[in-house]
């Protein structure tokens, strides 16, 4: 069932975050949403803005909406790392709970009036806005080993999150899309400054690679929602790579994509488990 972007976000168990996870095709998105209802717990679904950005983002949004809309699982879905405020716009009309206005590259003034922007033209559809401040490295749709970008300041986060009104803050404290080029290592004074000091759940974005150790840390800290896309597409590739001889054979194109669903809900299950592993 569609839950609000902030539902989600304020009625998640203390203790746990929720969890978010790209969708590249309607496999993915039945993978996420099981494992979700299996978990018996919120989730949402992300669509990336490359996808949506394609000759059938519109067809492939609204087929998100539709399939979290028929999910047991409380869900939302996201449009996820975008600037684009025509982009914006066309995906709130396409049904999503929230967008993610990424003015992170912008000037701080800049990313202000953008985010500010987005959140009227949400607000206005009943929609959520997450926002990011600092400079999260790495490539969102393919796995490139980035070292970490600017961190986010936690006074200029507060600041930003009053000036904004966004409902949620994705933060830079040593965390990359994609691949890590050296083992993860997070600033967890700054992170705890960020949670103390922010008035809105945070997002940890980037978390492929990262151990679960520091995972449930972040979560302990207040990190109230987690971005997964990279570990997504390598059991989704590597299921295919291993079910292809047979479906080819067969020309058995269900045999493949059961095997990919299977595979992407196996890692999103493991995920769910480890975000809600220190809920009351
Ligand atoms: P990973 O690809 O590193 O899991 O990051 C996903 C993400 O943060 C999407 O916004």
């Amino acid at each position: 069932m569609l839950m609000p972007f902030r539902d989600l976000l304020e009625r998640r168990r203390a203790g746990s975050a929720i969890g978010a996870f790209t969708c590249y095709d309607l496999e993915q998105a039945v993978a996420v949403l099981r494992a979700a209802e299996s978990a018996e717990t919120g989730v949402i679904l992300l669509l990336a803005s490359r996808s949506f950005g394609g000759e059938e983002g519109d067809v492939l949004a609204g087929a998100l909406v539709v399939a979290a809309a028929r999910s047991a699982a409380p869900a939302c879905v996201q449009l996820d790392h975008s600037s684009d405020l025509g982009a914006i716009e066309r995906a709130l009309a396409a049904g999503v709970g929230a967008v993610m206005a990424d003015g992170s590259k912008l000037p701080y003034a800049e990313n202000v009036a953008l985010v500010r922007d987005a959140v009227e033209r949400a607000a206005a559809a009943g929609a959520g806005v997450e926002a990011e401040l600092g400079s999260i490295a790495g490539d969102e749709d393919f796995a490139v080993a980035a070292t970490a970008g600017a961190f986010t300041d936690p006074a200029e986060a507060a600041a930003f999150v009053a000036e904004t009104g966004v409902d949620c803050l994705a933060v830079s404290i040593g965390n990359v899309h994609g691949a890590y080029r050296e083992r993860p290592v997070f600033d967890w004074d700054r992170l705890r400054a960020l949670c103390d000091g922010v008035a809105v759940p945070l997002s940890l974005h980037g978390s492929s690679g990262v151990p679960d150790a520091m995972i449930t840390r972040s979560i302990a800290l207040g990190i109230g929602k987690i971005n997964v896309n990279t570990e997504l597409r390598e059991a989704y590739l590597a299921a295919t790579v291993e079910a292809l001889p047979v479906a080819v054979a067969g020309a058995w194109l269900s045999a493949l994509h059961r095997a990919q669903t299977d595979a992407v809900a196996g890692v999103v299950c493991a995920k769910l488990r480890t975000f809600t592993s220190g809920a009351a």
